[in-house]
């Protein structure tokens, strides 16, 4: 039994001895692509998978941002994204910045979040995907969570540590501290006030 334990872990440590040049070589590649593309990367950027990005250009990602695989940063050449050091950006996630989307420092964005400054134009009388684009920034502080699969709308300012439940759909500004919940989000309580 001793023998079988020991066995395993060997084989364990063999894969992760074998895999770990891999990983290293593959996320160095992908810094590089990243910048290559014009997004100016701070220190010790971790990919968790391949970044889709979308013009490059004006977009800034802080020091230690961690980004899970699949996230999609995209920016029009009229807009600008940046994201603060520490803040991580779950997989799956799609941030879009026509004008401005700023995103604090020390920040969770949980998996499958949708950040977006833009709408399309809905004027009737014609078709939407002919209607010019219509931007409001976006600004998120620091220290806020972001629960999975949330949505934030366009023009939508939120406060530092702010939490925001999982699904909700926030459309409009958010004091700091608040929790919010729900589609639209609506504020249940300040993270200074306990739990019911
Ligand atoms: C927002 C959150 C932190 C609130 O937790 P909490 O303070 O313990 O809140 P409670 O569970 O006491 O819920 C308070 C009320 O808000 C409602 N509520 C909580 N989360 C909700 C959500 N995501 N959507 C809609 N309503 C929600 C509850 O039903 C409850 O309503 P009621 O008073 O009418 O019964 C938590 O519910 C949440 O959504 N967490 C996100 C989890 C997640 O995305 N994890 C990813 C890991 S990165």
């Amino acid at each position: 039994m001793n023998c079988l334990s020991t066995f395993i872990k060997f084989t364990r440590q063999l894969k992760v001895f074998i895999r770990s040049p891999f990983s290293t070589i593959a996320l160095l590649v992908r810094r590089q692509v990243l910048r290559l593309k014009g997004v100016t990367v701070g220190r010790k950027l971790c990919l968790e998978g391949r970044i889709d990005v979308a013009v490059g250009r004006n977009v800034r990602l802080g020091d230690y941002v961690r980004l899970g695989g699949g996230v999609y940063l995209g920016t029009w050449p009229t807009g600008k994204l940046v994201v603060g050091d520490n803040t991580y950006i779950g997989r799956w996630s799609i941030i879009l910045a026509h004008e401005s989307v700023m995103i604090g420092s020390d920040c969770l964005i949980a998996p499958g979040c949708h950040i977006t400054d833009v709408n399309h134009g809905i004027a009737p009388g014609e078709l939407i995907r002919n209607q010019p684009l219509v931007s409001k920034p976006v600004c998120i502080g620091n220290d806020v969570w972001v629960g999975v699969g949330c949505s934030i709308l366009p023009g939508v300012t939120i406060g530092d540590g702010v939490v925001v439940g999982a699904r909700s759909v926030v459309t409009n500004d958010v004091p700091a501290n608040a929790v919010v919940v729900g589609a639209p989000a609506r504020l249940i309580r300040y993270r200074t006030e306990k739990a019911q």
